[in-house]
């Protein structure tokens, strides 16, 4: 067996075997295959594709590339969820705590921004101090204290993934079905997730687009999880503009502080409720399949501020700055923030999320190259959602920026981004969902 005829095979549209992929997998963590073959393999994966057996099989051969965790000792269900990348996807951040605030504790591994998309750590990262990398004994002294972690992946866990995650950002080879579906299971199964909730995207804004591939993408994770006696429920949920209105890091933060507060964009709201509430009740704390049931709980334990207390000691643990968070005017601010009109009046038919989502990239508030800094206080507030009517003359969206000409760049692409057109329905937060037997 050698890395070249894997390629070659992978490229003439033919099925790898479990035996193939293990071997390059494996020889790609070891750093024995050179990047550029294994930019050339991902490139065939996503011009060809792989059948279910050869997705079932990378996932498994990236899980076990590194260190298996088995948290079942310390959690009565290890539960975990993941979002496959959006605009303004702070969910994370109020979910987690949430569900933590009803009882049952999480311990996540988060990622990085990816393309236009956002990434978790580098929200968090916006609060002075906070530890996004812990190392096992940490990570498990944590959850064993206080009930919550929220870190990056430790250094042994999925190490293909995150060798292959950094390489596909920078080669075009992220939107591949089989390479997320690969990327996020292994990650979930290496972390010894039972239940997980999966939040797949759809829209403009993701890496699916169209609803088909969302299904697509959704079925063949739940698939996997179930071969390997996982439970996992998969949201396809909407895309096509940002979720909530913060788009950039602090601003993020800023958003699920308030939210955590009661006082969330209503979407952003609702959307939380709904993933925590599929958590709850893949963690075995709904007395029935309706998700209606645990509604009344979460909707408490984030009026009443139990949430919010629970994501109060998470910082603290972390070793965030926690007085940035009591008081958010404290986190990261641009030196430049402008407020920008709408132009017309009327109903606005779309938000492109992805144009807004690469207007923020290129603000600073993510990363071209993968060593690029970030910028954390940087990004957008957009003050309407599709299916609101604006007057000429109301502002449309602020820009936070780190000069006036960046601020005009981002103000021209996000109001071009911006439809007015016949009346439009808002669009569902979720169109459809898919569950494991
Ligand atoms: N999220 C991941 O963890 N991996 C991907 O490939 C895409 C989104």
């Amino acid at each position: 067996m050698n890395s070249l005829s894997i390629i070659e095979k992978k490229r003439d549209g033919e099925s790898l075997t479990a035996e193939e992929i293990r071997f390059f997998v494996d020889g790609y963590t070891r750093s024995e295959i050179p990047d550029y073959q294994a930019a050339a393999w991902c490139m065939a994966v996503y011009l060809n594709g792989m059948s279910r057996q050869e997705t079932a099989d990378l996932t498994l051969a990236m899980a076990e590339s590194g260190e298996m965790l088995d948290l079942s000792g310390l959690l009565d269900t290890v539960i975990d969820k993941h979002s496959s990348g959006g605009v303004g996807d702070k969910t994370t951040l109020v979910v987690l705590p949430l569900v933590v605030a009803c009882g049952v504790p999480v311990a996540k591994m988060s990622g990085r921004g990816l393309s236009f998309s956002g990434g978790t750590l580098d929200k968090l990262e916006s609060i002075d101090g906070y530890n996004t990398k812990l190392t096992r004994d940490q990570f498990t002294a944590q959850i064993r204290k206080h009930g919550i972690v929220l870190c990056g992946q430790t250094a042994d866990l999925a190490p293909a993934d995150a060798k292959l995650y950094a390489l596909r950002d920078v080669t075009g080879t992220v939107p591949s079905k089989p390479l997320i579906a690969g990327s996020i299971m292994s990650k979930k199964i290496a972390a010894g997730a039972e239940a997980i909730v999966l939040d797949v995207k759809c829209g403009r804004g993701a890496f699916m687009q169209s609803l088909d591939d969302a299904r697509d993408l959704a079925q063949i994770m739940v698939d996997i999880g179930a071969s390997l006696g996982r439970k996992v429920t998969a949201l396809i949920s909407d895309m096509s503009q940002p979720l909530g209105c913060a788009v950039g890091n602090a601003l993020e933060v800023r958003e699920a502080i308030d939210t955590l507060h009661g006082h969330g964009p209503a979407d952003f709201i609702e959307h939380c409720l709904i993933v925590a509430g599929h958590m709850l009740r893949l963690a075995g704390k709904s007395q029935t399949e309706d998700l209606s049931d645990n509604r009344p709980i979460l909707e408490e334990k984030l009026h009443d501020g139990s949430a919010w207390e629970v994501f109060r000691r998470l910082v603290n643990a972390q070793g965030g700055n926690v007085d940035q968070i009591d008081h958010p005017d404290r986190l990261p601010a641009a030196p430049v923030i402008i407020d920008v009109p709408a132009p017309t009046s009327g109903q606005l038919s779309a938000i492109d999320a992805r144009e807004i989502g690469i207007a923020a990239l290129e603000l600073g508030a993510g990363r071209h190259k993968k060593e690029d800094p970030i910028d954390h206080a940087v990004g957008l507030v957009i003050h309407h959602k599709v299916g609101d009517t604006t007057q000429a003359g109301d502002t449309l969206f602020t820009v936070h920026a780190r000069n006036a000409e960046a601020a005009q760049q981002a103000s021209r692409r996000v109001l071009a981004a911006h439809a007015w057109a016949e009346p439009v329905d808002k669009p569902l937060l979720v169109y459809d969902i898919i569950s494991s037997p």
